[in-house]
């Protein structure tokens, strides 16, 4: 594979075809980096970064960064957990967000855990599932599936099934209802634990660096308001910004204007004291990078 890019480039492995590849490359080039796929899912080049991207099937993923092959790679936790790959997590991406559930048929008698004892589980997961049965002392049989899991209780070949969720839809038409969860997961940026290779290893730290102050970013609005100059106290306690808001004088008496950066997730709440308190002509902006 390096043979076909460039060797002075880094790489950085992604889902070639499923939920996350479209979030993978929404995160490079919300992180600046210009990438030509020309419509290929095999490789890409980033023009403006030494990163070559290849686009690789998820299970394959952990053990091409963890023998090197390639330098990164974007997956879920739960691949890597199955595939028990040593690999350093370096971020965790806030997409590909699912769970590994415990479900049976709707009208199933099973209702705990306990009650699934010498029964068998359909799963593809099966190494998860083990360690988890074995973790609760419930003698289970595994039965490994590489799909369609949740036929296999209308098939009569398991009792129950260990299968992701995310919307929850493919349970619902499937008429089966968890009784357990046993994994959380999300997609994770992941890198070798070891690199010998000083340049590498800066690209590799710069690349985490840009993707880092992305997130950031995502994490806060940039805020302004009209305020009376009386109240600044009271809108410093409410909104105390990143070090403090920057304050500028109106031309009216009496009044300021005050910039800072607010989280995302208190906005709706801190703007309501804001207003109460009489600050008028709110304007929040999204924020492209935030480096702390
Ligand atoms: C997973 C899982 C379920 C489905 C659940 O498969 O195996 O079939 O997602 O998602 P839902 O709760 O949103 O319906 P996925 O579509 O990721 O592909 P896969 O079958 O190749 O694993």
């Amino acid at each position: 594979m390096k043979n076909k890019l460039d060797n002075n480039n880094i790489t950085l492995a992604i889902q070639k075809n499923g939920r996350l590849t479209k979030y993978s490359i929404d995160l490079l080039e919300k992180a600046g980096l210009v990438v030509d796929t020309d419509g290929q899912k095999l490789y890409a080049k980033c023009r403006n970064f030494p990163l070559d991207i290849v686009f690789i099937r998820d299970e394959d993923i952990p053990n091409l960064v963890e023998t090197g092959v390639v330098d990164m790679g974007i997956v879920g936790r739960n691949v890597i957990a199955e595939i028990n790959a040593l690999v350093d997590n370096k971020l965790q991406l806030n997409f590909g967000y699912c769970q590994l559930v415990i479900a049976v048929q709707k009208e199933s008698s099973i209702s705990a855990i306990r009650d699934l004892k010498n029964k068998n589980i359909a799963t593809s997961y099966p190494r998860i599932v083990t360690q988890y049965f074995q973790k609760m002392n419930i003698p289970v049989k595994i039965i490994q599936l590489n799909g369609s899991v949740e036929l296999s209780p209308a098939l009569n070949i398991a009792s129950a099934i260990a299968d992701l969720t995310s919307t929850g839809s493919t349970l619902a038409i499937s008429d089966l209802r968890v009784i357990e969860t046993i994994f959380k997961s999300q997609a994770v940026l992941i890198s070798q634990k070891v690199t010998n290779n000083d340049k590498r290893q800066n690209l590799i730290d710069n690349l985490i660096f840009r993707f880092k102050a992305t997130q950031n970013a995502q994490k806060f609005k940039y805020i302004m308001m009209n305020a009376p100059q009386e109240k600044l106290k009271q809108i410093i306690t409410i909104v105390p910004g990143l070090k403090s808001p920057t304050v500028t004088p109106l031309a009216a008496k009496g009044w300021v204007s005050v910039q800072t950066a607010i989280q995302e997730d208190v906005f709706w709440e801190k703007v309501e004291k804001l207003k109460q308190i009489g600050a008028s002509g709110i304007i929040a902006l999204p924020i492209e990078k935030l480096i702390t």
